[in-house]
């Protein structure tokens, strides 16, 4: 088989068959096809798209390229949740524990955040003394004991993925949706998940900028699972605004433990138990999403699942009393108020931007090896629709560092002010599964 004829036939529109894709994997990830080649085969995707059996043969390729993880010791359907990645997320700090507190088992790894989005395993080191990096046996072992455990990411998962995402972000081949599609899912089926719930966001703070783009991307994951044999539903959820308040690893603890209370953000609360609920159908632990649903929300307003928190984070050699007391999570020595300058309506809040902002005070990396300040951040006081008077405090900036004038204006740009009361964005725009 021939490289040179595999980019032609892409080029020409043609489907690459199982053999060709699986030959230029196993060739690329063993240094065997130069990056010049596959840069223009990438390209040439790019353009010419792929048909869904090239796109799940692409994800299993990768997938197959490193260590398969195997969650078989762990009895039930094991359910993964990713999200392609928003501002100020937490959602899988809340809804890892409210699934497990339901008894399914929540077996996830998680990765950093670069940029402007943060990444879990971050933010749950802002937990005193907690630990993300078990063995896999003892990953194993606490799942099935305590029905949650949360790790970094393996360093050797779908390295056919490291290797090629790198590729694409130096060729302009980043934003194409099977790429998007089959690199995301592909380390989800290494990762071990029997079946998959995901967050496709959109909006400022997406890569994924338009809804009909976000529905593109969703259909293409869910077919590819569906391909593949694992069970996918996709929610398509608005990031036109920063999620919650909160903004930076110990505030968003801070935020995931009032979620938890059932004293979370609205948007927060909704986007967990929606998630959660589609999580515990394709678990088989409820017929409906409406009965599980309800199911989460007694978990939330019982306490339960602030409870399977605090032995998570027990369990993992973190301090459980912070969820008593979240004073105990790391603070910054300055709180700064960012108010308005006139009287309107929030219409506004580019999420990106605010992330960025977060980003400058070092809540988040520029490159891989940046080290991240975890009790910085931003918390907003405001979301879009509510009405604000001039001086009302719209976000506090905390900061370790006195001078932040450059932030506050940034958050200040960045927070739009209308006299008209916008029209209310829906937060899930839609469900797909198959
Ligand atoms: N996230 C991924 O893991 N891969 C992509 O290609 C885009 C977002
Ligand atoms: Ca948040």
């Amino acid at each position: 088989m021939r490289m040179y004829d595999i980019i032609q036939k892409k080029r020409d529109g043609e489907a690459l068959s199982t053999k060709e894709i699986n030959f230029v994997i196993e060739a690329y990830t063993a240094e065997q096809i130069p990056d010049y080649q596959m840069s223009a085969l990438l390209m040439a995707i790019y353009f010419q798209g792929m048909i869904d059996q090239e796109q799940a043969d692409l994800t299993l390729a990768m997938a197959h390229s490193g260590d398969l993880i195997d969650l078989s010791a762990i009895e039930g359907i094991k359910v993964d949740k990713h999200s392609t990645g928003g501002v100020g997320d937490t959602t899988t700090l809340v809804v890892a524990p409210l699934v497990a507190s339901t008894g399914v088992p929540v077996a996830k790894m998680s990765g950093r955040g670069l940029g402007h989005t943060g990444g879990t395993i971050d933010k749950l080191e802002a937990i005193p003394n907690l630990k993300t990096e078990l063995t896999n046996e003892t990953f194993i072992d606490h799942v099935n004991e305590h029905k949650l455990a949360i790790i970094g990411q393996s360093q050797h998962l779908a390295p056919a993925d490291k290797r090629i995402y790198s590729l694409r972000d130096v060729t302009a081949t980043v934003n194409a949706i099977p790429l998007i599609a089959s690199s995301i899912m592909s380390k989800k089926i290494a990762s071990g998940a029997d079946a998959i719930v995901l967050d496709v966001k959109t909006g400022d703070g997406a890569f994924m900028k338009s809804v009909d783009d976000a529905k593109a991307l969703a259909k293409a994951m869910v077919s590819i699972g569906h391909g593949v044999g694992r069970k996918t539903t996709a929610i398509i959820s608005n990031m036109d605004q920063p999620l919650g308040f909160a903004i930076g690893n110990a505030l968003e603890v801070r935020e995931a433990i009032d979620t938890l209370k059932g004293k979370g953000p609205k948007d927060l609360t909704e986007l967990c138990l929606t998630l959660g609920s589609q999580v515990i159908v394709l678990a088989k632990r409820a017929k409906s999403v409406d009965e599980a649903y309800q199911m989460l929300t007694v978990q939330l307003e019982s306490g339960q699942a602030l409870k399977t928190f605090k032995q998570f984070i027990r369990a993992q050699g973190g301090d459980p009393t912070v969820a008593d007391d979240p004073d105990l999570l790391p603070k910054a020595d300055y709180q700064i108020d960012v108010t308005s300058q006139k009287d309107g309506y929030v219409t506004n809040i580019v999420a990106q931007a605010l992330g960025e902002a977060a980003l400058a005070l070092g809540a988040g990396r520029d490159t891989k090896d940046s080290v991240i300040d975890l009790s910085v951040g931003i918390v907003l006081h405001k979301k879009i629709g509510d009405s604000v008077k001039k001086g009302d405090v719209l976000a506090t900036i905390h900061a370790n560092d006195a001078s932040v004038e450059r932030i506050k204006k940034q958050i200040l740009t960045h927070i739009h002010i209308k006299k008209e009361k916008p029209a209310e964005l829906p937060l899930i725009y839609d469900v797909m599964t198959l």
